[in-house]
Protein backbone atom coordinates (compact mmCIF):
# COMPACT_ATOMS: atom_id res chain seq x y z
CA UNK A 1 0.00 0.00 0.00
CA UNK A 2 1.33 3.22 -1.04
CA UNK A 3 0.94 6.21 1.58
CA UNK A 4 0.08 9.72 0.56
CA UNK A 5 2.22 12.53 1.86
CA UNK A 6 -0.41 13.55 4.41
CA UNK A 7 -0.80 9.89 5.61
CA UNK A 8 3.44 9.81 5.76
CA UNK A 9 2.75 13.42 7.88
CA UNK A 10 0.69 12.09 9.89
CA UNK A 11 1.99 8.74 10.79
CA UNK A 12 5.64 11.03 11.43
CA UNK A 13 3.81 13.17 14.18
CA UNK A 14 2.37 9.88 15.80
CA UNK A 15 5.64 8.02 15.67
CA UNK A 16 7.99 10.72 16.74
CA UNK A 17 6.02 11.89 19.28
CA UNK A 18 7.87 11.41 22.64
CA UNK A 19 7.82 12.77 26.20
CA UNK A 20 10.12 15.55 26.25
CA UNK A 21 11.58 16.63 30.18
CA UNK A 22 13.90 19.78 29.06
CA UNK A 23 13.48 22.59 27.16
CA UNK A 24 15.11 25.53 25.29
CA UNK A 25 14.15 29.17 26.87
CA UNK A 26 12.83 30.75 23.81
CA UNK A 27 9.58 32.07 23.09
CA UNK A 28 6.59 30.14 21.26
CA UNK A 29 4.05 32.72 19.34
CA UNK A 30 1.11 33.21 20.50
CA UNK A 31 -0.27 31.91 16.92
CA UNK A 32 1.65 28.51 17.38
CA UNK A 33 -0.51 28.02 20.42
CA UNK A 34 -3.90 28.49 19.37
CA UNK A 35 -3.04 26.30 16.03
CA UNK A 36 -2.44 23.47 18.27
CA UNK A 37 -5.37 23.85 20.02
CA UNK A 38 -7.52 24.93 17.23
CA UNK A 39 -6.69 21.52 15.63
CA UNK A 40 -6.45 18.97 18.70
CA UNK A 41 -10.84 20.35 19.33
CA UNK A 42 -11.03 18.53 15.70
CA UNK A 43 -10.79 15.81 18.17
CA UNK A 44 -14.59 13.52 18.32
CA UNK A 45 -16.34 13.27 21.39
CA UNK A 46 -19.70 11.45 21.81
CA UNK A 47 -22.23 13.65 21.15
CA UNK A 48 -20.04 16.16 20.25
CA UNK A 49 -20.13 17.54 24.14
CA UNK A 50 -16.30 18.60 23.44
CA UNK A 51 -15.56 18.22 27.53
CA UNK A 52 -12.15 19.73 28.02
CA UNK A 53 -11.16 23.38 28.70
CA UNK A 54 -7.76 24.58 27.94
CA UNK A 55 -5.35 26.79 29.64
CA UNK A 56 -2.72 28.69 28.39
CA UNK A 57 0.05 30.46 30.85
CA UNK A 58 3.39 32.00 29.64
CA UNK A 59 5.56 34.89 31.23
CA UNK A 60 4.87 36.22 34.47
CA UNK A 61 2.25 34.14 35.49
CA UNK A 62 3.94 30.97 34.13
CA UNK A 63 6.49 32.21 36.30
CA UNK A 64 4.44 32.93 39.44
CA UNK A 65 2.35 29.96 39.49
CA UNK A 66 5.20 27.36 38.56
CA UNK A 67 7.00 29.27 41.62
CA UNK A 68 3.92 28.90 44.12
CA UNK A 69 3.08 25.36 43.07
CA UNK A 70 6.81 24.13 43.28
CA UNK A 71 6.93 26.01 47.03
CA UNK A 72 3.50 24.06 47.62
CA UNK A 73 5.42 20.90 46.79
CA UNK A 74 8.72 21.30 48.57
CA UNK A 75 7.15 22.52 51.93
CA UNK A 76 4.75 19.97 51.91
CA UNK A 77 1.69 22.11 52.10
CA UNK A 78 0.54 21.15 48.39
CA UNK A 79 -3.01 19.36 49.07
CA UNK A 80 -3.75 17.12 46.47
CA UNK A 81 -7.97 16.58 46.24
CA UNK A 82 -8.94 13.61 43.75
CA UNK A 83 -11.94 13.54 42.60
CA UNK A 84 -11.50 10.44 40.88
CA UNK A 85 -9.70 7.30 41.25
CA UNK A 86 -6.71 7.51 38.85
CA UNK A 87 -4.49 4.03 39.67
CA UNK A 88 -5.37 0.90 41.21
CA UNK A 89 -4.73 0.75 45.38
CA UNK A 90 -2.54 -1.82 44.36
CA UNK A 91 -0.58 -2.52 41.13
CA UNK A 92 -0.74 -6.17 39.32
CA UNK A 93 1.00 -7.37 36.42
CA UNK A 94 1.93 -6.84 33.51
CA UNK A 95 1.66 -3.20 34.77
CA UNK A 96 3.42 -3.18 37.86
CA UNK A 97 6.95 -4.31 35.71
CA UNK A 98 6.13 -1.72 33.37
CA UNK A 99 6.01 1.02 35.86
CA UNK A 100 9.24 0.01 37.86
CA UNK A 101 11.43 -0.15 34.20
CA UNK A 102 10.42 3.32 32.83
CA UNK A 103 10.76 4.94 36.81
CA UNK A 104 13.94 2.63 37.01
CA UNK A 105 14.81 3.80 33.38
CA UNK A 106 14.44 7.64 34.21
CA UNK A 107 15.83 7.45 37.48
CA UNK A 108 19.26 6.16 36.53
CA UNK A 109 19.42 8.13 33.21
CA UNK A 110 19.32 11.15 35.97
CA UNK A 111 21.78 9.59 38.20
CA UNK A 112 19.01 9.03 41.21
CA UNK A 113 20.06 5.88 43.26
CA UNK A 114 17.18 3.68 44.07
CA UNK A 115 15.78 5.04 47.87
CA UNK A 116 17.35 8.42 47.08
CA UNK A 117 13.78 9.97 48.21
CA UNK A 118 15.49 13.75 48.18
CA UNK A 119 16.14 13.68 44.51
CA UNK A 120 13.32 11.57 43.12
CA UNK A 121 10.96 14.28 44.60
CA UNK A 122 12.89 16.86 43.66
CA UNK A 123 12.44 15.55 39.97
CA UNK A 124 8.64 15.41 41.07
CA UNK A 125 9.19 19.17 41.23
CA UNK A 126 10.50 19.43 37.65
CA UNK A 127 6.51 18.50 36.68
CA UNK A 128 5.06 21.89 38.43
CA UNK A 129 7.64 23.66 36.01
CA UNK A 130 6.20 21.97 33.44
CA UNK A 131 10.45 21.16 32.47
CA UNK A 132 11.23 24.61 32.15
CA UNK A 133 8.93 24.97 29.27
CA UNK A 134 8.17 28.29 27.77
CA UNK A 135 4.71 27.62 27.66
CA UNK A 136 2.46 25.61 30.30
CA UNK A 137 -0.73 24.55 28.90
CA UNK A 138 -3.57 23.39 31.61
CA UNK A 139 -6.06 20.90 30.74
CA UNK A 140 -9.17 20.49 32.70
CA UNK A 141 -12.41 18.35 32.09
CA UNK A 142 -16.18 19.42 34.34
CA UNK A 143 -15.73 16.35 37.31
CA UNK A 144 -19.33 15.81 37.07
CA UNK A 145 -19.03 14.09 33.33
CA UNK A 146 -18.40 10.18 33.43
CA UNK A 147 -16.37 7.99 32.29
CA UNK A 148 -17.50 8.37 28.44
CA UNK A 149 -16.32 12.05 28.60
CA UNK A 150 -13.22 11.31 29.99
CA UNK A 151 -12.54 8.85 26.90
CA UNK A 152 -13.36 12.20 24.58
CA UNK A 153 -11.10 14.46 27.01
CA UNK A 154 -7.78 12.06 26.26
CA UNK A 155 -8.73 12.11 22.55
CA UNK A 156 -8.47 15.68 23.00
CA UNK A 157 -5.12 15.75 24.72
CA UNK A 158 -3.65 13.08 22.32
CA UNK A 159 -4.64 15.30 19.54
CA UNK A 160 -3.05 18.39 21.24
C1 LIG B 1 -1.32 10.67 31.87
C2 LIG B 1 0.19 10.69 31.85
C3 LIG B 1 0.89 11.11 32.96
C4 LIG B 1 2.29 11.16 32.94
N1 LIG B 1 2.96 11.63 34.02
C5 LIG B 1 4.29 11.82 33.95
C6 LIG B 1 4.99 12.42 35.03
O1 LIG B 1 4.40 12.78 36.06
N2 LIG B 1 6.32 12.62 34.91
C7 LIG B 1 6.99 12.25 33.80
O2 LIG B 1 8.20 12.46 33.74
N3 LIG B 1 6.37 11.63 32.74
C8 LIG B 1 5.04 11.43 32.81
N4 LIG B 1 4.38 10.82 31.75
C9 LIG B 1 5.12 10.34 30.59
C10 LIG B 1 5.19 8.80 30.52
O3 LIG B 1 6.13 8.34 31.45
C11 LIG B 1 5.59 8.43 29.09
O4 LIG B 1 4.54 8.78 28.21
C12 LIG B 1 5.86 6.94 28.91
O5 LIG B 1 6.93 6.56 29.71
C13 LIG B 1 6.18 6.60 27.44
O6 LIG B 1 7.28 7.38 27.00
P1 LIG B 1 7.14 8.35 25.74
O7 LIG B 1 6.01 9.33 26.01
O8 LIG B 1 8.47 9.06 25.64
O9 LIG B 1 6.82 7.50 24.56
C14 LIG B 1 2.98 10.76 31.77
C15 LIG B 1 2.25 10.32 30.66
C16 LIG B 1 0.88 10.30 30.68
C17 LIG B 1 0.12 9.85 29.46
Amino acid sequence: MSKTDATKAVDEAITSRRSVRAFLDMPVPRETVEDILRVAAQAPSGTNMQPWRAYVATGETLKKLTTDVLAAHSDGSFERRQSWKYYPDKFFEPYLSRRRAVGLGLYSLLGIEKGDGVRMHQQMGRNYLFFDAPVGLMFTIDERLEIGSWLDYGMFLQTS
